[in-house]
């Protein structure tokens, strides 16, 4: 029922509290068509999301469709872990955003810490969504967008304070036995870690901690137990301090990992 009113209200571009208002009143053919396709679409398995084309995320509204991942809301843990970090640490400045997708991450924080950002992602589609989410939240001029593969199209000596990262961490078992939803409609690319979940993490952790500046912070999110082991072993073993972060089911989701150089 809530989809339905959610499809009636994009459709007829009103509010939800409008529609319910309005519900006596008739719909034109047109229109009627038009809801009646989406409820189709909605029925055999298409994202609430990307059919009304919005997600909240952290109570501001994000543009989304095909091109990228529907954020998520155990993602605001990790934003919520950086803009407490960002609050203590006020001389914190370049913020990278791995992975970006709808921009999620990076235009959250550079709305509500007011920093530049960089937003990354390895698909060209995904960065175009982003563009569109910073200027619809006003942030477009405190942040860039760059297409790279991990840190491949980042400038060698590019230092941050704050690397920040929501990458594919779904392995092949986990795949399988995905909503078909989820499988059948967002992007493989945004979702398929390799076949333990973490190959892109392993790549990427190798690399962070030469975009980091001494005592940088990076924050990343990642499935469960398992993941959180394995990820965190990387960490340290690359001389990071780990802290784990569970989400509100108590599932291991944020690794808080501080840098410091002691070569
Ligand atoms: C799980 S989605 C997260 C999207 C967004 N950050 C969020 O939290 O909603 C992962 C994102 O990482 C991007 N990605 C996948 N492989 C990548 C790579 N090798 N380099 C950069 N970005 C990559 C995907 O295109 C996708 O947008």
């Amino acid at each position: 029922m809530t989809d339905v009113l959610s499809i009636i209200s994009f459709v007829c571009a009103t509010s939800k509290e409008q529609t319910l208002a309005s519900m006596t009143k008739e719909i034109d053919d047109t229109r009627f068509r038009d809801i009646e396709s989406c409820i189709d679409e909605r029925k055999r398995g298409k994202p609430l999301a990307y059919i009304t084309e919005k997600k909240e995320f952290y109570s501001q509204e994000f543009y989304v469709d095909g091109n990228v991942l529907v954020p998520r809301p155990e993602t605001e843990i990790l934003v919520e872990e950086a803009l407490s970090i960002l609050g203590q640490q006020k001389n914190i400045t370049g913020i990278l955003d791995m992975g970006t997708g709808s921009g999620a991450i990076g235009l959250t924080i550079a709305q509500r810490a007011e920093k530049r950002v960089v937003c990354a992602d390895v698909s060209w589609e995904a960065l175009v969504v982003a563009k569109k989410n910073a200027r619809m939240l006003g942030v477009l001029e405190r942040v860039s967008f760059l297409c790279s593969n991990l840190f491949g199209g980042v400038k060698e000596g590019t230092k941050f304070d704050m690397i920040l990262a929501n990458l594919p961490y779904i392995g092949s078992e986990e795949w399988d036995a995905l909503m078909p939803d989820v499988k059948n409609f967002e992007p493989r690319k945004a979702l398929y870690g390799g076949k333990d979940g973490v190959e892109i993490y392993r790549a990427f952790l190798q690399k962070a901690h030469l975009y980091l500046r001494n005592k940088g912070y990076l924050l990343c999110e990642i499935g469960g137990a398992r993941q959180a082991n394995l990820v965190k072993n990387i960490l340290e073993s690359a001389g990071f301090e780990v802290a784990i972060k569970n989400d509100y089911s108590g599932e291991e989701r944020v690794l808080i990992g501080s840098w410091i150089n002691l070569s």
